[in-house]
């Protein structure tokens, strides 16, 4: 690893809030000690896709619904989740057990690690849903989408795969939009974005499955957002 790769994960600012809630029931500890050491992305995120028709990554996946809804509709498809709040991924386990699903790896913390072991060009797909909106300017900082950050989703996406990502907290549109479009790339052309009219970003994707955080930001009166960027 180069001395600017290490210094620059020495440098990297935690993003989230909660590492952990309130304490794990004994089936979730146990699936936490037996079943996520076999489901690891870390080290390798790949190892297990061979043959897969796609692979996605799903970046903050909460309590998994998303993910585990896309897994268990996709069998012949690969997905990696990452997500450092550990009820989350205690949660996503349960899941996983019980439908006795295989085509999930999980990193349990910090997405940069995995996205820095992979290689360029690999992905189909990568979701970004409902990141943590950090809503105050002296916190933007926080926010996971930066330029760096946009960069390292470049790298990876395969030319035509695609970026989604999805909030209702509209400063954090704003801001994701204006980075991710502005974004240029030394190789490629950046991100395009294929929208005709206003309904395009309001529709949820097709075989949309709702996630945890949506539903709260229903109830509270806040509108979702679609977003489909594509790697060009
Ligand atoms: C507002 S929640 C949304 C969770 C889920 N996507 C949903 O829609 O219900 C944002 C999630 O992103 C996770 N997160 C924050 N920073 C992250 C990072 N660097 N890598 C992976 N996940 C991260 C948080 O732990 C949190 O669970």
């Amino acid at each position: 690893m180069s001395v600017d790769h290490k210094q620059r994960r020495l440098e990297r600012r935690r993003l989230w809030g909660r590492a952990q809630g309130r304490p794990l029931s004994a089936h979730q500890e146990g699936l936490v000690k037996t079943l996520l050491p076999e489901i690891l992305a870390l080290p390798a995120p790949l190892s297990a896709f061979e043959g897969k028709s796609r692979v996605t990554l799903e970046i903050g996946f909460g309590g998994g619904e998303h993910l585990l809804r896309q897994a268990q509709a996709h069998p012949d498809q690969g997905y990696i989740g990452a997500e450092p709040f550990l009820n989350g991924v205690a949660k996503a386990l349960s899941g996983i057990d019980a439908a006795g699903l295989d085509n999930i790896r999980l990193h349990h913390g910090d997405v940069r690690a995995v996205l820095d072991e992979l290689p360029d060009n690999i992905l189909d797909c990568v979701y970004i849903l409902y990141p943590d909106p950090w809503p105050k300017p002296r916190h933007y900082k926080r926010r996971l989408i930066q330029e760096d950050f946009i960069a390292d989703i470049y790298r990876v996406l395969k030319p035509g795969g695609e970026l989604r990502f999805a909030s209702d907290i509209i400063s954090y549109v704003d801001w994701a939009l204006a980075r991710i479009l502005r974004y240029r790339p030394e190789s490629g052309a950046g991100f395009s974005w294929d929208v005709s009219s206003v309904q395009d970003w309001l529709t949820p994707y097709a075989g949309w499955s709702s996630t945890r955080y949506e539903a709260k930001a229903l109830r509270e009166g806040r509108t979702p957002h679609y977003f489909t960027f594509m790697k060009t």
